[in-house]
């Protein structure tokens, strides 16, 4: 076992290799290419045998992990919402795994779990809620704060649920109602508390894109035999950036006594900068609204919020007691009895410190740059001929090359492989009305119009390639 010395100076010594890692981000290709046999072959010379010094696992480690991914922190990694973590959010979850206090109870913890309260809190008050009241806790990720308000949703309905469950429900089937273009863990989360695949009901949105109340009002009215327990709006889908009518979803949600749920958990960064926090208008009339700070707010994995207007659902869907607790405490709101998870890691810290360090105001510039930047390439491509395929205010462009002759969703494939093997930057393709098409989102706050630019000559370059 290492004294204090020896672990000080192995800290120091893989915090400067770290900084190094950070380093070599711009220089880095994009995609490390190392394949499964190379990695697996690698990794024999880990018999858990002999010790080793611990600099030596993590210059290996380091090494391993730049040969063999896609440096999702690169600036020009225009693809799903991972931008490379805040220096103040990676010093935030050292600090965590320093102290790594357990976030179960209260009176274990009570400095961590008051920091996370504060920044729910704020959060709440950024929605436009009542601060004081705002509920919530920091979640794994978007999945389980989604999974969150399922359960939330199901305790509000059905009184006996908590106790009973599916037998608790007075034979109704309840229905998740969620845009067909929203994040498909709403299935899993389906299946998890038990309602099955179908529960989810995937309505169209008319235009293709945007879900808007009087399509879920239909879809509910044509469905008699499920039970609308939870609307979602999606604010920011994952593939196209559309902003749900969170207003028309509210009627329908109301008319109903259904819970509203917004999943903002890329989008609801934005709220920190008020063009996008209009764009956002009507989140304040959610029951419950997910927001991922490891998305656009650039901490490290993974660090969900569930923000709600009420405590009680929570109490209902997790409430627990047991003699090994040292307290269950509704007053202090003991993180275990009011969330999905036990033990628990002091997710919240990295979230305050990058709040603490660059501020309200700084993380409302870095958007606006990366506004800026979305509004370039947009205009950028149909300069240079390409067709846009989505309308949004969010820094996310669908495209597709315009065509004379030959397959387009052949074309964008071969475009998209095209980009992501010259490993001088990665996007993706998605489809979109029944059509593939490039995508291409910036959340690095490490992009700059020059990064931009070399996208678009590579794209140009690969049309020019097409057959
Ligand atoms: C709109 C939306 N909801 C939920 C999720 C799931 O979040 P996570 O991957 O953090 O569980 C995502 C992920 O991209 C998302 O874009």
């Amino acid at each position: 076992m290492s004294g204090p010395d020896s672990t000080r100076s192995e800290l120091l010594a893989a915090a400067d290799r770290a900084a190094e890692f950070l380093k070599r981000r711009r220089t880095s290709p994009v995609t490390g290419k190392a394949s499964a046999a190379e990695l697996r072959e690698h990794l024999e010379i880990y018999d858990f045998a002999a010790p080793r010094p611990v600099l030596d696992v993590v210059d290996d480690v380091f090494e391993l992990l730049e040969r063999a991914a896609v440096r999702s922190d690169h600036p020009r990694y225009f693809g799903l919402f991972n931008p490379p973590a805040l220096p103040a959010g990676i010093v935030g979850d050292l600090v965590a795994a320093t102290v790594n206090p357990q976030l179960a109870v209260w009176s274990h913890a009570p400095a961590a779990a008051e920091i996370e309260r504060k920044v729910l809190q704020w959060f709440g008050s950024l929605i436009g809620w009542d601060a004081a009241g705002t509920a919530g806790t920091f979640t794994s990720g978007g999945t389980e704060a989604n999974h969150t308000a399922l359960l939330a949703a199901l305790a509000r309905r059905y009184p006996k649920w908590a106790k009973d469950g599916v037998a608790g429900l007075g034979g109704k089937r309840p229905a998740i109602y969620v845009s067909s273009e929203a994040h498909l863990a709403w299935i899993k989360i389906a299946r998890n508390a038990g309602l099955g695949r179908d529960a989810v009901r995937l309505v169209q949105p008319p235009g293709g894109l945007r879900l808007d109340g009087g399509s879920v009002e239909e879809a509910i009215r044509r469905e008699r035999h499920f039970d609308p327990v939870l609307i979602v709006a999606t604010a920011g889908t994952t593939a196209h950036g559309a902003i749900d009518d969170i207003r028309g979803l509210d009627v329908v949600a109301r008319r109903h006594q259904a819970h509203l749920h917004v999943d903002a958990a890329w989008a609801g960064g934005g709220l920190l900068n008020d063009k996008v926090r209009d764009e956002l208008a009507g989140v304040e009339l959610a029951d419950s609204v997910t927001i991922d700070p490891h998305k656009w707010l650039a901490v490290p994995m993974g660090a969900g919020m569930y923000l709600a207007r009420d405590w009680s659902p929570l109490e209902t869907a997790f409430g627990v007691s047991t003699g090994y607790m040292p307290s269950a405490s509704v007053e202090y709101r003991d993180p275990y009895i009011h969330s999905l998870q036990w033990s628990r890691r002091f997710i919240g810290l990295k979230l305050f410190m990058a709040l603490a360090t660059i501020g309200h105001q700084g993380y409302s510039s870095i958007i606006e740059e990366q506004l800026v930047l979305g509004r370039t390439l947009r205009s950028q491509l149909l300069a240079r001929g390409w067709r846009v395929l989505n309308e949004t205010p969010l820094p996310l462009v669908c495209f597709a090359p315009a065509l004379t002759k030959g397959d387009e969703d052949v074309a964008v494939r071969a475009i998209e492989s095209y980009v992501v093997g010259s490993g001088k930057a990665w996007l993706s393709s998605v489809s979109l009305r029944g059509k593939l098409a490039l995508r291409a989102c910036i959340t690095s706050y490490e992009s700059t119009a020059q990064d931009v630019h070399e996208l678009l000559d590579l794209l140009d370059e690969a049309r020019l390639h097409l057959p």
